[in-house]
């Protein structure tokens, strides 16, 4: 297998996990989480290299080339996905970084876990890497990885691209390893954002803690001899690729038989999202209940389906916050329901993209309320499916999809009432103002792919990108 490629993207998961079966054999499913939505397509379309860890611990998995993409699998041990995955990245620097709506961790082997990690993550990539090529390490499990690479291979051009929030400087400044994360960044050649917000906080921090100075350019900061540049660089997902799959008959003809299924409610209500507790379920479960309670709506009305993708289960945060849902969920059902007629379907399950679009398809209303989230991915593939200008979006103001996505109905998540108020305005809201907004909502979202992203960020990169 050729052991060098020009374009290498790092990221903590490769975009396939292997499945352990219960027969001891072995298969590779998709990856959960929006940055294989966003970069799969992109990288294959340009023959890349990906670098990542395979979902299973302590096992070793040769290279292989899959559709055209080389997988370099790097191995954890089951202490490493505990210290490294679970507790550092996503019991410290997740919480930290989504506004701390649960509370981080400071635990001081988590980070020697980290910093190992990140530099087996380096020196493999290292390896990968053509002679003059680019690396585009990905996301918050990895941000020491641009220092340290470029200290292995000077001869790279790095960019980095953070998926989630970069936090207000507050609560960067509560991390003990700041500097250390802050110049592990700095290491690259372009730092890339979802917002505006990201950059200006990152900018500051970045001359308060690792002494970087404004470079000559706006949106530059000269460290020690280099430049490094930031930006927004505002995610996306394959929308056309999306509009024809909810354009295809079968999905049209399963759409259909999912409202037939449903018991044909006037309005179903949708929400799609990884089980997390910045996604802000309860919020939306809550709404609904009241709604209900207050006999504003009946199940005859509006019907609410909830798919949640199982997500880092073992992190304590994850675990209670999943209790607290399935027990609204059965809440809400024991009050409203009749026999076969659940008030809200939940499905703890991760469901094929064909399967997906048929949702995102029938249904009238998509809820999206998290309490912080960088882009999210699932608003705008509600909007790339609804070919026929029809169906409401109700947006939290706390994602970053709020700032494009500004004719849906953009909701505080902490106010039970404005949520509440917005779910029942787009249930009742006409025909003429939903496809108003609609329109203007899809007229972003098909104008601004995930392949337009990636130009952007690889030209920010000064990597030559071939025209369409
Ligand atoms: P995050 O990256 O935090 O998970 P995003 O909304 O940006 O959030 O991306 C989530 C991705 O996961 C989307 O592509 C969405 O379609 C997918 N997804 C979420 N829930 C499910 C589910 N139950 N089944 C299949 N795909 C899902
Ligand atoms: O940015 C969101 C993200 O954390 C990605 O980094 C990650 O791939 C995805 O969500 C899914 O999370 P996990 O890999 O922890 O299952």
């Amino acid at each position: 297998m050729a052991a060098e490629a020009d374009l290498v993207v790092v990221a903590n998961r490769l975009p396939v996990d292997l499945e352990q079966l219960p027969d001891g054999s072995t298969r590779w499913k998709r990856s959960p989480g929006g940055l294989v939505t966003a970069l799969e397509p992109t990288l294959r379309s340009r023959e890349g290299a990906w670098v990542g860890w395979p979902g299973v611990p302590d096992t070793d998995v040769e290279p292989l080339v899959e559709d055209g993409l080389t997988l370099h699998p790097v191995r954890l041990s089951a202490d490493e996905i505990a210290d490294y995955y679970e507790g550092f990245s996503n019991a410290t620097l997740w919480p930290l970084y989504h506004d701390v709506v649960a509370t981080p961790a400071f635990h001081r082997h988590w980070w020697r876990a980290y910093t190992r990690v990140n530099q087996r993550f380096a020196e493999e990539t290292a390896k990968v890497a053509a002679q003059g090529g680019v690396v585009w390490i990905q996301d918050y499990q990895l941000q020491l990885v641009p220092g340290m690479l470029r200290e292995l291979r000077p001869d790279l051009r790095i960019g980095f691209f953070l998926h989630i929030p970069f936090p207000p400087v507050e609560l960067f400044r509560q991390l003990p390893w700041r500097t250390r994360v802050m110049e592990g960044l700095l290491g690259a050649d372009v730092i890339g954002f979802h917002t505006e917000g990201g950059v200006r906080n990152f900018q500051w921090l970045a001359s308060e803690l690792a002494g970087a100075s404004d470079g000559r350019e706006p949106d530059t900061l000269r460290v020690g001899s280099r430049t490094v540049r930031l930006g927004a660089f505002p995610i996306s997902i394959d929308s056309s690729k999306l509009d024809a799959l909810a354009r295809a008959d079968t999905t049209v003809k399963r759409a259909a038989e999912l409202r037939a299924e449903l018991g044909n409610p006037r309005r179903i209500i949708l929400g799609v999202d990884r089980l997390d507790y910045t996604k802000g379920i309860d919020v939306r479960l809550r709404a609904f209940h009241e709604l209900l309670s207050e006999e504003r709506i009946t199940i005859d009305d509006a019907v609410m389906i909830q798919l949640a993708t199982p997500s880092r289960e073992r992190v304590e945060h994850y675990r209670h916050m999943r209790d607290q849902i399935e027990l609204s969920v059965g809440r809400i059902n024991g009050e409203y329901a009749r026999v076969g007629h659940p008030a809200v379907h939940y499905l703890h399950q991760s469901l094929p993209r064909e399967e997906l679009a048929a949702f995102y398809l029938a249904a009238d209303v998509m809820l999206v309320t998290p309490l912080r989230d960088g882009m999210n991915l699932v608003a705008k593939e509600y909007v790339a499916c609804r070919f026929d200008e029809s169906g409401a979006l109700v947006l939290s103001e706390f994602t970053g999809a709020a700032i494009e996505l500004t004719s849906a109905l953009l909701v505080n998540p902490h106010d039970t009432d404005g949520v509440k108020e917005a779910l029942f305005a787009a249930l009742t809201m006409n025909d003429e103002e939903r496809g108003k907004r609609m329109r203007s909502l899809r007229a972003q979202v098909m104008s601004h792919d995930v392949d337009r992203w990636a130009r952007s960020f690889l030209e920010a990169l000064g990597v030559p990108v071939p025209s369409e």
